[in-house]
């Protein structure tokens, strides 16, 4: 069975991104063709890039680096999980992105996003990301506005149809997350 990873895209003291990831793992696990896991990025304390070879070299100094390399590499696809900053993600999303790059390669992505034109211009941005990290990035994807889906702006009340969203995206993840595992495994 494959391994998804639900990263929470936000390490902003009084993150939406916490909530919103929580809900989408509630629905993805009553699934039960794939494995989930919350990754929180502000769990690893990463510090803006401070390692001095390119990732694509693989030669990671950090232990920082090294535990979230670990991490990640564990996982067959990713869901980010993302909030919309000035039309882009998160400067913490980014930069945990930027850490890593074989971990990434060959694997699929999906992606929630929100904001108030449901995230979509950050989720643009990080799919021409991906195409650079060799990432499957899926076209389904889950749109939450900050006008209906949270109370008053602050609390988190997605409108039911958001569920069946999720699940649309899931499947095209978990779809190319497992026909990519192939390739992986060579
Ligand atoms: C620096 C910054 C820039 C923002 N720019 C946008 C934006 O361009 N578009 C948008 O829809 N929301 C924007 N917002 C509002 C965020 O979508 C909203 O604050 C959201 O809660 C951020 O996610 P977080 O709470 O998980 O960090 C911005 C918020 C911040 C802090």
């Amino acid at each position: 069975m494959i391994k998804l990873a639900i990263i929470i895209g936000s390490t902003r003291p009084g993150r939406k991104a916490e909530a919103v990831a929580q809900w989408v793992w509630e629905v993805a696990k009553k699934r039960s063709d794939a494995e989930f896991e919350l990754v929180d990025i502000q769990q690893f304390n990463l510090p803006l890039l401070d390692e001095a070879m390119p990732p694509s070299m693989g030669q990671y100094s950090q232990p920082h680096t090294k535990a979230w390399a670990a991490k990640i590499a564990s996982f067959d696809g990713y869901v980010f999980v993302t909030p919309e900053y000035n039309h882009g993600p998160s400067g913490a999303l980014k930069n945990a992105i930027d850490y890593l790059y074989r971990e990434w390669n060959n694997k699929a992505a999906g992606f929630v996003g929100y904001g108030s034109a449901g995230g979509t211009r950050a989720v643009e941005q990080l799919r021409l990301v991906m195409g650079e990290l060799q990432v499957a990035d899926v076209r389904a994807q889950v749109m939450l506005s900050l006008f209906t889906d949270f109370e008053n702006f602050t609390t988190f009340k997605p409108a039911p149809m958001h569920e069946k969203s999720v699940n649309n995206m899931l499947d095209q993840v978990i779809a190319w997350g497992g026909a990519l595992k192939g390739l992986r495994d060579k």
